[in-house]
């Protein structure tokens, strides 16, 4: 039996017997744990840095003597007194095994690091991005060895580092010479480690040990907004955030407007390929100013969106997105360079973006289905991206649907005639007093509500200047709850609900939240016509998630996951009662925010992932909502207030919803059957 000293390593557990002077840092890599290291154990870099445990351990069976580490050496000395090193830790590379030792390797310490989610229901990101930086002592050059710099870069990289078959590109040549030299042969590589079609490449080289750090851009662009996250590739920090809005936007508000300006302009779609491209790189520059780097120091970038975003970005028509059969020129995930597609960030940074589920359901639904892992699920989850277009997957461990549905831009507050962009002034909550039918609510940028003392001082500089996608909703949900909107979606006149805030508009009646006029403000109504662009709205979403749960064969669903920036505001309570979403218990309807944007962090971050999520894009149905018959039938059940069809009896069983019918005659209705009676 060895009496060589054992070494114990937490929280991975690996133990192993080590001779006595063995260094922390060489005993944790031949046992495989995760203790990481750029300088490669020369006391530079300090990312080794272990804290040992002393004392008794009965559950291991050790008993740690204080002698059980070298002492404190000059090295450490040295990076104390310039960085700082945290009491009780000890750097891996220069403390040496004398005795029987347990070792914790402290998160940030860990090269496979996990990047907490907020959220405690999903995973945690695990560090594995695409590219490192590793210090290395390379040969000098020698007139009996006529190999070239380059030879013996790659050769350190092999010996010390233990990276095969590593290239350089022709803009790592034409640099290297003055940096080897300028290191005095001691350099800080930064690797691409390489895909299934890329070598490993060298892509950038810094003389002697570069401080700094790597970062990688996690883009969600969308039809409306681009959203970028600045995320540093050593520690998976997010360091910067930044959004634009969609430069395309003045070539069509919506996707069909775009891809129609396309066709019937020559050379249109190089136009918003151009747009898109330039605001990119406004955006990045924006991105690094705000964390105050270089942008040459972003090496990889990935990419999340739609099917149409997808081929403008890449410059491809998006002709036959238009017409069926949406064919796209490829559905696969696809690695490029950032100078192919004109990004201005580190010359030869990569690209990767997402695969496409379909031709209607882009790469932002698979960032989605990573992000919020439905295939892993054991319960049944309905995951709904809202926007323009919903994206809805459905799945579990069996299998996973996905469908797009066409909503609209009536939940971003356009088509509503009080209807805004979520921003200060805006409604954003909104309660229907059932007993006199008096509304409260709140606007963004204040936590009072309208009936409240402080209220006037605290909307005195933005005033009240609309209502937001889920402003409306609440508005919606809270008329039908109170008895002014029935199932039908009409709106009761004051006769019929008893209140003089439902007022004649036109041939149908409208309800007034919030008349600000006196003071020179704004009326702030709900509209028939509003309730009839949601109720479409709403119908289509529904329907989408309808067809799917029709496929799986099911009638409920086990949780209902709310995602995108709309989606992180909407009430569960609210869109149930709507009946946007399946009846489900409300504590099983979260919301996500950007999963989209989470998803792509999550690709940018761990490259496995991004072999996970094409595998995963591979195995998901798709289902055309187009084709389906029934998805029609959905929608018409679906227009009604909460449905039609449908019995939603755990929302039953927690409101009560008015049994109120406004269609007298006189309404919009029953003038929309008469015209269908006289075109009969
Ligand atoms: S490995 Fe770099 S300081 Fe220890």
């Amino acid at each position: 039996m060895t009496t060589d000293p054992l070494v114990l390593f937490t929280p991975s557990g690996k133990r192993g017997h080590f001779p006595a002077g063995t260094p922390v840092l060489t005993a944790a890599r031949q046992l495989g744990v995760d203790l990481d290291s750029v300088c490669g154990g020369r006391g530079i870099c300090s990312k080794c840095q272990i804290t040992p445990s002393y004392g008794e351990f009965p559950k291991h069976g050790v008993t740690v003597a204080e002698a059980a580490l070298s002492e404190w050496n000059k090295v450490e000395q040295r990076y104390d007194d310039i960085r700082g090193l945290t009491k009780g830790r000890r750097l891996g590379c220069q403390a040496l095994v004398q005795g029987d030792i347990v070792i914790d390797v402290p998160p940030e310490s860990q090269v496979h690091r996990q990047v907490v989610r907020k959220r405690a229901e999903v995973r945690d990101i695990t560090m594995n991005p695409s590219t490192r930086l590793y210090y290395v002592d390379v040969e000098h050059p020698d007139m009996h060895k006529p190999n070239g710099d380059l030879e013996r870069l790659i050769e350190a990289l092999e010996t010390q580092w233990d990276l095969q078959d590593v290239k350089a590109d022709l803009h790592i040549l034409q640099s290297m010479q003055p940096v080897l030299r300028k290191g005095d042969w001691k350099v800080t590589v930064a690797v691409h480690l390489g895909d299934e079609i890329h070598p490993p490449t060298i892509m950038h080289i810094w003389p002697g040990f570069y401080d700094g750090s790597i970062y990688g851009l996690a883009i969600d662009l969308g039809s409306t907004t681009i959203a970028a996250h600045l995320c540093d590739l050593q520690t998976g920090d997010v360091v910067a955030s930044s959004g634009i809005m969609n430069p395309q936007i003045r070539f069509g508000e919506d996707l069909m407007s775009r891809v129609s300006y396309s066709m019937m302009n020559k050379g249109g779609d190089q136009e918003m390929t151009q747009a898109v491209r330039e605001g990119m790189n406004t955006l990045f520059a924006q991105v690094a100013d705000e964390a105050e780097i270089d942008k040459a120091l972003i090496v990889d970038a990935v990419f999340v969106c739609n099917p149409v975003m997808h081929h403008l970005f890449l410059g491809i028509d998006p002709f036959e997105l238009g017409q069926a059969p949406f064919a796209l020129t490829s559905s696969g995930a696809l690695s490029l360079y950032a100078k192919e597609l004109d990004l201005e960030i580190h010359p030869t940074a990569r690209v990767y973006i997402l695969p496409c589920i379909a031709g209607h359901v882009g790469a932002d639904a698979a960032a989605v289905a990573l992000s919020e892992a439905p295939d892993k699920s054991k319960d049944l989850m309905l995951v709904v991206d809202v926007g323009t277009n919903a994206e809805i997957l459905l799945g579990n461990t069996d299998k996973v649907l996905a469908c797009s549905s066409p909503t609209g831009p009536a939940f971003e507050g356009a088509q509503i005639s009080s209807g805004q962009r979520a921003a200060p002034g805006a409604i954003e909550r909104i309660e229907v007093d059932p007993e006199t039918k008096e509304p409260r609510f709140r606007v963004i940028g204040s936590d009072i509500w309208s009936n409240e003392d402080g209220f006037a001082d605290a909307i005195a500089t933005t005033g009240v200047t609309g209502i937001c996608g889920s402003g409306i909703i609440e508005a919606i949900a809270e008329m039908r709850l109170a008895g002014l909107l029935d199932a039908s979606g009409l709106i009761g006149s004051a006769e019929q609900t008893g209140t003089s805030r439902c007022i004649a508009d036109g041939r149908t009646n409208s309800y007034v939240i919030w008349d600000g006029r006196e003071e020179g403000g704004l009326n702030i109504t709900v509209t028939n016509p509003d309730i009839r662009a949601i109720q479409m709205a709403k119908a289509a979403l529904y329907s989408g998630a309808r067809l799917l749960m029709d496929k799986f064969g099911v009638d409920t669903v086990d949780k209902v996951i709310l995602a995108g920036a709309f989606g992180a505001h909407i009430s569960a309570k609210h869109a149930m009662v709507l009946g946007m979403i399946p009846d489900c218990p409300l504590d099983k309807v979260t919301s996500a925010g950007n999963a989209a944007g989470t998803g792509a962090r999550i690709a940018l971050l761990n490259t496995k992932a991004r072999t996970e999520i094409e595998d995963t894009v591979r195995r998901i149905e798709k289902i055309e909502t187009a084709v389906e018959s029934r998805f029609q039938e959905h929608f018409v059940n679906a227009s009604a207030i909460p449905n039609s069809a449908e019995p939603f009896p755990i929302l039953n069983s927690i409101v009560t919803l008015p049994d109120v019918n406004f269609n007298t005659g006189g309404g919009e209705q029953s003038g929309g059957r008469k015209r269908r009676r006289r075109r009969e």
